[in-house]
């Protein structure tokens, strides 16, 4: 037993920036930080449509998800060869180091770079590189999840996850973001069951700007096993129950939330909501280079704006990023014993 109630808020911050931890939800490409698209757009001799990094990263000021998409795919503009993707995805593994992340699993969109003309083994070659660097250099155990996005039609998701096929080694699972509103799971049904059918896991963003009726279908129609997002799921109290009946994890991002206007502040988050319904929420960073944070940034926010939070809220959140995660029984229980053990000294 860990004594939560013996660990004051006062040490809250440095308990959580030194605990170990997975993250489940990034999209690499919104780790791109101004200063690489700016160097990657000079190597490359890629025109932006910004005079400077500072003129950049004053545009980050989103009113919703497509206010964020547009500048996240111009952003990704600057990505054309195997060593900027590489070059991307380290200097992610660097800070996710920095914040004592074990295990990363990386959503990447290889449309928005396949209908540039970028031959998707060129980006799968150079993350999937980074995740045998991230292992060596910096511990990190790291996967990869294929995402489609949503805007598009099912066959071109369809022949995108047929293009993938020769690096299927290097998959984890496949997933599904870019604009939720209009574009229900149920739209990409068949490329869902052919990715399960190829033994891949299964995730799809739902319920982050769309209705809790999009978590359903996600979970009934797509048979996924993780929500991303899922905060609207709290206006259905039956689907509440069932998620946590379930146990069906949502990796939540809280400051993403607040930057795209799903909440207007921390303070109104309804993370404590869930984590009192039972649900195994997990804390993520999203796109971190636009949200303003990476992972140990938004659970410090998090944990600063809402006071129902306690030591033992962040155990639990930190014990479910292993639970949810697509590692090994044996790995799942080795970083456990580490959680417990930062926890137990704490105490
Ligand atoms: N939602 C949907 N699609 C995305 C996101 C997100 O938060 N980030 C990158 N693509
Ligand atoms: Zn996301």
């Amino acid at each position: 037993m860990i004594d939560f109630d013996a660990i004051p808020r006062s040490a809250l911050p440095a308990l959580l920036r030194s605990a170990p931890k997975a993250e489940l939800h990034i999209h690499i490409e919104g780790s791109l930080e101004p200063e690489l698209i700016f160097a990657l757009a000079q190597r490359n001799g890629v025109a932006l449509a910004y005079e400077s990094v500072e003129a950049l990263r004053a545009a980050y000021d989103f009113s919703d998800l497509q206010s964020f998409l547009d500048i996240y795919y111009a952003g990704a503009s600057v990505l054309l060869h195997e060593a900027d993707f590489h070059a991307m995805a380290m200097a992610y593994f660097a800070r996710a180091a920095a914040d004592k992340v074990v295990h990363a699993e990386l959503f990447f969109d290889p449309q928005t770079h396949t209908d540039r003309g970028v031959p998707i083994g060129v980006v799968i070659a150079g993350l999937a590189r980074a995740c045998a660097d991230a292992r060596s250099q910096f511990g990190i155990a790291a996967s990869l999840i294929l995402c489609f996005l949503r805007h598009l039609s099912e066959a071109a998701a369809l022949a995108t996850l047929e293009a993938a096929l020769p690096w299927r080694q290097h998959l984890v699972g496949v997933g599904l973001d870019s604009s939720e509103r209009g574009h229900p799971p149920e739209k990409f049904a068949q490329v869902f069951a052919r990715a399960r059918a190829l033994g891949l896991h299964l995730v799809a963003h739902a319920g982050e700007e769309g209705p809790p009726a999009y978590i359903e279908s996600a979970l009934d129609v797509l048979r996924v096993e993780r929500i991303d997002h899922g905060v609207r799921c709290v206006e259905s109290p039956a689907l509440v129950a069932r998620l946590a009946a379930e146990r069906v994890p949502l990796t939540v991002c809280p400051l993403s939330n607040v930057k795209l206007c799903v909440f207007k502040t921390l303070a109104e988050h309804n993370l404590p909501a869930l984590l009192a319904a039972g649900l195994c929420a997990t804390v993520n960073s999203d796109d971190p280079a636009y949200f303003g944070g990476y992972l140990n940034d938004n659970l410090i926010a998090t944990f600063e704006a809402l006071p129902q939070l306690g030591a033992a809220e962040a155990y639990t959140l930190l014990r479910n990023s292993f639970e949810a995660s697509f590692a090994t029984p044996q790995a799942k229980a080795a970083w456990v014993d580490r959680l417990d053990q930062v926890f137990r000294a704490a105490a």
